[in-house]
């Protein structure tokens, strides 16, 4: 008896604290806001004239003359602003944490994972993981993995389409398969083999598809309580998503536990050299499942649109076969080593050129902890949503010139040498303290799949003239499925015919 009304006080309690926080988070998001921009975003009248979200933004930000918007019933400030991206990424770091409401969004997948913490926990995880990366057994660790899988899985899979008639292949979901491979080789030691031939289905990637998926589903709810109740009575989407983590716990603690039992010192993944200092198996299931997170989506994702621009851009791709045929030579039908990636600039520039018009990381937000005044004059009060906005950066003509919407590799090279440009001009990686852990290795990733594949095959799209829908989420995943006068079409597929110099195919 004791036992249930303990139980009812306890329920009344959460509603009347849910009720409480409600009511305070409803006044600050301010939902009578009439202002154009809120007007358009609670109506969705926004998606009559644009395909994305982050198309209207890109043109409201680019009409902004301060080049920065406040969305008043999301309590959120974006800003394009070069200036303003570096004082929130570098010079007021520290006033611009990820804070609370992002760690509670993926908080139960990536629990104290680099990804998810700020502080000390963030510190002690950032010092001990740039030491791992920047080692250079560990570099060549990556990229023995990348070439392995080119080489045994993804040609194979590709020359398997290449010539059949109506052979289509769905390049998006290859991306998505190849880089889930490499970085759990390259994070636990795992092969999940979702790049097989008969391209199998990994217990462990749909549970960590959906379970991230889910996780990034919370942040578009209205409000943080609707998905934190639905937690708390374990329905719909909670209830999936605490299966999915569940299902990834079991396999992560597996692993470990197995690596415990293992002598791992040979052994050159991320898992068995973190462990050598850690003790901690739930911390150090957190920190290599945060690597995963953050090495898998990007890279399908950067592949996905180059090879969208490329299949409109025939000079692009011959000048990167000339180049490659220069440095490598022309009947050479290895992949690119090191080195030799290194002396072509113009792929470094084609990658760079790609992810300014389609980074993966489409925007990005931190919270402010302490009132505060941006560059631009832009007041930030104390716990407001301030997001940088790598995708609308990339299509501002007063950061890169009248022809900004023009992919144009060149705009990356002086005399033939590939040149950085300021990283807050370009936060596709972010920038400053907390800049990608994986930029490198990534960059050397991409450059050679991308490379590996434009020297062997020709690539086109299926469907041409087709303008990119992405899903929402942490990364920009294209729409697999479109509407389209009122049937559903597919938005990225390949098909495959071959020529008689080359193996020829097309998206
Ligand atoms: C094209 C590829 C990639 C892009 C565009 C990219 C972009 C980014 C961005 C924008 C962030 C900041 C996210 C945030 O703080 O919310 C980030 C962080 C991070 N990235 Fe990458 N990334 C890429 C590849 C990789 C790879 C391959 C790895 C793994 C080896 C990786 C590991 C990380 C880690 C660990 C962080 C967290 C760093 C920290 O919080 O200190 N990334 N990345």
């Amino acid at each position: 008896m004791a036992f249930e009304a303990f139980a009812c006080l306890r329920i009344l309690l959460f509603f009347v604290s849910v009720a409480s926080f409600y009511f305070v988070f409803v006044l600050r998001l301010k939902p009578w806001c009439s202002c154009e921009i809120c007007q358009s975003f609670v109506s969705s009248t926004w998606s009559l004239e644009f395909s994305n979200l982050c198309d209207w933004y890109s043109h409201l930000l680019r009409r902004s003359e301060s080049g920065t918007i406040r969305v008043h019933v999301l309590d959120n400030i974006i800003t394009a602003n070069p200036e303003n991206v570096e004082y929130m990424l570098n010079t007021r770091f520290d006033n611009y944490p990820k804070g609370k409401p992002f760690s509670a969004i993926l908080g139960d997948l990536l629990g104290k994972g680099i990804f998810n913490v700020d502080g000390h926990l963030w510190k002690f995880q950032r010092k001990m993981a740039s030491l791992e990366l920047s080692n250079l057994s560990v570099k060549s660790y990556a990229f023995e993995i990348v070439v392995s899988e080119i080489r045994s899985r993804l040609i194979p899979l590709l020359s398997s389409v290449a010539g059949k008639e109506n052979g289509v292949l769905d390049l998006q979901d290859v991306f998505r398969r190849f880089s889930f491979d490499s970085i759990c080789k390259f994070s636990f030691g795992l092969d999940p083999g979702c790049l097989k031939l008969s391209l199998p289905v990994s217990e462990f990637a749909v549970a960590f598809d959906l379970a991230s998926k889910l996780s990034a589903g919370r942040a578009l709810t209205v409000s943080p309580l609707i998905w934190k109740i639905k937690r708390f009575f374990n329905l719909g989407s909670e209830k999936k998503l605490r299966e999915a983590i569940k299902l990834v716990n079991v396999l992560a603690e597996e692993l470990i536990k197995h690596k415990r039992n293992t002598d791992v010192s040979s052994h050159e993944d991320l898992l068995s050299r973190f462990m050598a200092t850690i003790d901690d198996d739930k911390f150090l299931r957190d920190i290599v499942i945060s690597f995963v997170l953050a090495g898998r989506d990007t890279i399908a994702s950067a592949l996905t649109t180059f090879f969208w621009l490329l299949s409109n851009h025939s000079d692009v791709i011959l000048a990167i076969r000339e180049e490659s045929d220069r440095v490598m030579g022309s009947k050479n039908r290895d992949l690119a080593s090191f080195e030799q990636l290194r002396e072509m600039h113009y792929l470094q520039a084609a990658v760079h050129e790609s992810m300014r018009l389609f980074p993966p990381v489409q925007f990005d937000s931190k919270f402010c902890q302490e009132d505060d005044i941006l560059p631009d004059g832009t007041f930030v009060a104390k716990g407001t949503r301030v997001t940088y906005h790598p995708y609308a950066m990339g299509r501002m003509e007063r950061i890169w010139g009248p022809n900004c919407l023009e992919f144009k590799p060149e705009r990356w090279l002086q005399d033939g040498v590939f040149k950085q440009v300021n990283p807050f001009n370009y936060p596709v990686f972010q920038a400053g303290p907390r800049v990608c852990l994986g930029k490198e290795m990534g960059l050397v990733e991409l450059k050679t799949v991308a490379l590996s594949l434009i020297r062997q095959f020709d690539i086109q799209l299926a469907s041409p003239n087709q303008t990119l829908q992405f899903t929402p989420g942490l990364t920009a995943t294209v729409k697999k499925w479109f509407a389209c006068g009122g049937t559903r079409k597919e938005s990225i597929v390949l098909a495959v015919v071959q020529s008689k110099t080359s193996n020829r195919m097309q998206i």
